[in-house]
């Protein structure tokens, strides 16, 4: 008896004197992500770039042992500030990273705020996130920073009249504005700006109305996980056999879906900062690492924002040797620059917003597969609505 409350002693001391040294040598990521639902393909993409990620660069940092916690938003904004409330609360963790959504990422950044603890997007991409909290830092992009130059292609090349149609939410809206003013200012008409709801779409109703319009082209963008359902309708009302010509940003063309999509999609010009068939030795080396790691997967955009947002975790960490102090992390973060897979990229000090080039490409079947084949790029790139806001 007494032997075992000795020794039961001697656990309680041991746990209770071990128990703060484990935390602080331990740095948790609370990583939430839409693994279900409409967006789920986002979660895959994003969850299997930073397992490989951790993998590829070990789970020691500057001494840290780095703790992954994983949780499933599905894509439901009250149940995302929920759980980054939990992890903040109960899990203590230090950094909150994922966010596939606009309205996800908005509804943690008042958290992010009041805990001090970054808040690292890296997918949600409404111009407007990093301005609602000085912990968000961006490791995605901008829809005014990719549609701008699809904007600017159009008016060089023959296209006079366009009908926009996209997502009725943050990041569509953002989109149908930057093509909208952008267009015009080189001379442009954009004849009709049409908007689908989030949840269920259904393009075919919009798409009749686009056909009845005759413009030269459609411009649009759907977020990723809905082109392919897009390029469906698209061809069912038969947009492309009536001369209408698609331009999009990326998340349309989006290398997760681009092979479903059939030939529907060939020749589509679009304008992003990620292609898989970026030709560059460190994506050639990215994409297959990851193919080989998940089954053949090809890695999409929201892999690559995902993929350079634990990079600049690991990088602030060993610029802060260690200090998980929030402000410190969100300064080590701010003008750190490093060549990520898509291109070299810096985080913009003044906004935490990503600078990075933007492609232009063109859909085409190289080796039996579809692909965005680049072919022009616009170098270092701001947030366009930001950048126009400066003095
Ligand atoms: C967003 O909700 O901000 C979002 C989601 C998917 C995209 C782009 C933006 O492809």
């Amino acid at each position: 008896m007494l032997r075992r409350s000795f020794l039961a002693g001697l656990c309680l001391a041991a746990s209770v004197g071990l128990a703060p040294a484990l935390a602080q040598d331990t740095v948790r990521i609370g990583l939430i992500l839409p693994m279900t639902g409409a967006s789920s393909t986002t979660g895959k993409q994003a969850e299997a770039a930073i397992r490989l990620f951790m993998q590829q660069n070990g789970t020691t940092v500057a001494g840290k042992k780095i703790e992954l916690i994983l949780k499933d938003d599905t894509g439901v904004a009250d149940t995302t500030k929920r759980i980054a409330q939990e992890l903040i609360v109960n899990d203590k963790v230090n950094v909150l990273m994922g966010f596939g959504l606009t309205p996800l990422a908005l509804a943690v950044a008042p958290l992010a705020t009041q805990a001090k603890v970054p808040q690292i997007v890296t997918a949600a991409a409404t111009a407007i996130i990093t301005e609602q909290s000085p912990f968000i830092v961006r490791t995605s992009f901008t829809l005014p920073q990719a549609t701008v130059p699809m904007a600017e292609w159009a008016a060089k090349n023959g296209v006079k009249k366009v009908v926009t149609l996209v997502t009725d939410y943050g990041p569509g809206i953002d989109a149908e504005k930057a093509f909208v003013e952008r267009f015009a200012k080189d001379g442009g008409t954009v004849v009709e700006s049409l908007r689908v709801p989030l949840r269920n779409p259904d393009f075919s109703p919009f798409l009749q109305r686009v056909r009845d319009a005759s413009p030269d082209a459609v411009f649009v963008f759907v977020p990723s996980g809905f082109g392919s359902t897009f390029m469906k309708q698209f061809a069912e009302r038969g947009l492309d056999k009536a001369g209408i010509r698609l331009l999009a940003t990326g998340d349309v063309t989006d290398d997760d879906q681009l092979n479903e999509m059939g030939d529907t999609a060939l020749g589509v010009i679009n304008t992003h900062h990620y292609s898989a068939a970026h030709p560059s030795p460190e994506n050639k080396a990215f994409v297959e690492a990851f193919r080989k790691a998940n089954n053949g997967m090809r890695p999409n955009f929201m892999a690559v924002g995902a993929y350079d947002g634990i990079n600049l975790v690991y990088k602030a960490l060993e610029k802060t040797k260690g200090n998980t102090d929030g402000t410190a992390l969100v300064d080590a973060m701010k003008g750190m620059s490093w060549t990520s897979v898509r291109g070299p990229v810096t985080i913009d000090p003044e906004t935490r917003d990503i600078i990075q080039d933007i492609y232009i490409r063109k859909v085409e079947k190289v080796n039996g597969e579809l692909w965005n084949v680049e072919f022009a790029k616009i170098e270092q790139v701001k947030d366009p609505v930001k950048a126009a806001k400066k003095p």
